[in-house]
């Protein structure tokens, strides 16, 4: 049986909404950080060339202990692009972003907005594990960015959604608490940028889905209106 919007509703513990006009939609934008890109991680190089160059990436320690690389999935031409943090067990197998449990939670977050997942482009950080699930370092990240770039500079999305605080502080360059980030539109290279919790987090704090419900809605009104 096909699942419904509700249930993806209920699997946000969203039982009836509002939707709220105009909140921080015209908040202060943080500039982007700049770093330097090699030609091979550049967008001009295409799709093809660059995940071909991710395959078989060592520029940092986490090509060692990696499966294989998780570089992305979706629609190329998505104006939705999520960006997580890196690749867990499930998706160091299966070689593809949120695929686990999390995986799950943030396909439902889409589907409660209207999106399926296959509308939407999604990527990390980073593209290999790190080991025990910990926080990639920052030269791994450093090592790691310009695949993320090059990613967004071909999808050139209409948003971006920055899920957990490892995605929205590498690439909005903002080392703050995610609460002080969400709930307001940030920009990446001119692109309009919201910022929610991780739903790994979420499926252990079901009391901020609430939240990140008011983030999406966020997100989609600047999709709608052209923000
Ligand atoms: N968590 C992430 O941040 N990314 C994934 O791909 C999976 C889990």
């Amino acid at each position: 049986m096909p699942i419904s919007r509700l249930q993806y509703l209920q699997a946000m513990d969203i039982v009836a909404w509002r939707a709220r006009a105009g909140r921080g939609a015209n908040a202060p934008i943080a500039p982007a950080p700049e770093i330097d890109v090699p030609v091979f991680a550049r967008a001009d190089a295409g799709w093809e060339a660059l995940q071909a160059r991710v395959r078989v990436c060592n520029a940092c320690r986490l090509h060692a202990g990696r499966t294989q690389t998780v570089f992305g999935v979706g629609d190329p031409h998505a104006q939705w692009m999520v960006i997580g943090e890196g690749p867990g067990a499930d998706e160091d197998q299966q070689g593809e972003p949120f695929v686990g449990k999390a995986g799950q939670l943030l396909n439902a977050m889409l589907a409660a907005i209207g999106l399926a997942r296959g509308k939407v482009y999604i990527a990390n950080i980073v593209k290999c594990r790190p080991p025990q699930n910990r926080e990639p370092a920052s030269d791994e990240v450093a090592a790691c960015m310009g695949y993320l770039h090059a990613q967004i500079d071909l999808v050139q999305p209409r948003i971006i959604l920055c899920v957990g605080k490892v995605a929205a502080s590498n690439l909005l360059g903002r080392d703050e608490p995610i609460g002080r980030m969400r709930g307001t539109v940030h920009q990446f290279k001119k692109i309009p940028t919201v910022v929610t919790y991780h739903p790994a987090y979420l499926l252990r704090s079901p009391l901020e889905k609430r939240k990140a419900w008011e983030d999406l809605k966020l997100a989609r009104r600047v999709v709608q209106q052209g923000l």
